[in-house]
């Protein structure tokens, strides 16, 4: 008889990466079967999000639903992974006492035991074992065409407003030959298309044979797979953006055209109380240095408005530094203060309407610019990674220019998927293109 798993990952990559991990774990030890509802569910684990108070209380939100498949069936166990359990650990017994197991994201490798151990008493295991779990993780048995493989684990750069370094502990790095094993397993199961994943993948450092490795580095060893048609990373620090990168972006074309550079804000004095340890002069320096390699490259960032003390004039400039730099479909939030970190302290007096009014204005700028792009793109041939059935047409396949953008064409050959093909764009719709497939 199989085990019913019902898992839900909020946040970010590194925790969809994670929650396949917590799969592979569960299915090492027996058969598992994944069902999208909880209703039936005889395991049920939410793999949590902390970066803003939002994600957190959705888990919350989460758990009172599940509350109730317990009573029905008192043998369901219900796990809190990811990095609101790393944050707030035993204290979710206090929100949600029915939760049997509670885990941080460096200790998803003992899910199973865990999990044996709560059919006696609740369980919470929140350690900062650096990556040990990666000595101890089971290969994949899932098929993933583009699959992502985390470098590196944490992050050490205390960004005032954020909880990553307090959730997912310090900055550590995979040594390559256990990268290069994930890796040869996930060519084994099919993939094509590499996303380095990691909270600061351009800091990723390791030795090998007596000689540093860095990311572009990397890159460069993983284009030299011949199965390996693709090769992305996310998400990059402006500090850590090296020469051997710009190397990397100039010698290895299957590295895709898109540099995802989170800047957070065009004001210098923000960029200071943020610790980011840059100036919007030296971030618009490394955007002309890509461009000297890759002219056209998309550069896509995160921002954070209303942090505090950010004045009208902080955030016009934010505002020229999107005209400037012409961004990508990019992603911005409110500052959300987080428990324990410099910036919740911080004196905000600006109010939420102006904080939201200017979250907009934002946002309108960032899409006036991500929808010129897509606009440039309708009459061009793209090469796209296909990456399966178009969700509503049963004739259609599903492709991801180099951009990342979605595009839908008129394709039965199920075939293609994992494959690169050349797709002619011939409209641009607001949240995908539509193509024909050249020959
Ligand atoms: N390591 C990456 C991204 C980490 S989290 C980087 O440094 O760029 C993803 C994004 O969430 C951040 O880039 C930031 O824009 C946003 N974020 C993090 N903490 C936040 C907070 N307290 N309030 C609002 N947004 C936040
Ligand atoms: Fe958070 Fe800053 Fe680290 Fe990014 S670099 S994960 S924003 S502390
Ligand atoms: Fe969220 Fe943790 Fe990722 S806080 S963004 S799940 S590293």
């Amino acid at each position: 008889m199989s085990k019913k798993l019902y898992i839900k990952t909020y946040g970010c990559q590194m925790n969809e990466y994670d929650s396949g991990k917590i799969i592979d774990v569960l299915q090492s030890k027996e058969k598992i079967e994944l069902i999208d509802k909880p209703a039936d569910a005889d395991i049920v684990i939410l793999n949590t999000c902390s970066i803003r108070e939002k994600a957190e209380e959705k888990v919350f939100h989460e758990l009172g639903r599940i509350r109730k498949f317990k009573e029905k069936n008192k043998d369901l166990k219900i796990g809190v992974a990811g990095c609101v359990a790393a944050q707030e650990g035993k204290n979710i017994f206090k929100r949600a006492p029915y939760v049997n197991v509670i885990f941080g994201p460096q200790d998803l490798h003992k899910t199973n035991d865990l999990l044996e151990k709560s059919s006696k008493i609740p369980v919470v295991e929140t350690t900062f074992d650096e990556i040990k779990k990666f000595d101890h993780l089971p290969d994949t048995m899932r098929t993933q065409n583009s699959a992502p493989l985390s470098i590196m684990e944490g992050c050490s750069k205390y960004c005032t407003y954020c909880v990553v370094p307090y959730t997912r502990g310090e900055e550590v790095s995979r040594t390559l030959d256990s990268i290069l094993l994930e890796l040869v397993n996930l060519i084994k199961n099919g993939a094509t298309e590499i996303i380095l994943l990691g909270q600061n993948v351009n800091a990723y450092t390791a030795v090998w044979e007596g000689r540093q490795i860095r990311l572009g580095d990397l890159i460069q060893i993983i284009s030299e797979f011949e199965q390996i048609k693709r090769i992305r990373f996310t998400t990059s620090h402006p500090n850590d953006v090296d020469q051997n990168l710009f190397d990397c972006f100039r010698a290895v074309p299957k590295l895709v055209n898109h540099f995802h550079l989170p800047v957070q804000s065009g004001s210098n004095k923000i960029l200071t109380n943020m610790k980011r340890d840059y100036t919007k002069e030296s971030y618009l320096k490394i955007v002309s240095d890509i461009r000297k390699i890759r002219s056209n490259i998309p550069i896509s960032s995160d921002f954070i408005v209303g942090f505090p003390g950010e004045t009208k004039q902080d955030f016009q400039e934010t505002l020229e530094l999107v005209e400037e730099v012409k961004f990508d479909k990019s992603y911005s939030f409110i500052f959300s203060p987080r428990p324990g970190t410099p910036a919740a302290k911080m004196k905000d007096e600006v109010s939420k309407t102006e904080k939201q009014d200017r979250l907009k204005e934002l946002q309108d700028l960032l899409n006036q610019y991500s929808k010129e792009r897509s606009v440039e793109l309708g009459g061009t041939v793209q090469n796209c990674m296909v990456i399966g059935k178009a969700k509503k047409h049963d004739n259609q396949l599903q492709a991801r220019t180099e951009c990342n953008r979605v595009v839908n064409f008129e394709s039965n050959s199920i075939d293609l998927v994992g494959q690169l093909v050349n797709i002619r764009i011939d409209e641009v719709l607001p949240n995908s293109l539509r193509g024909s497939l050249q020959t």
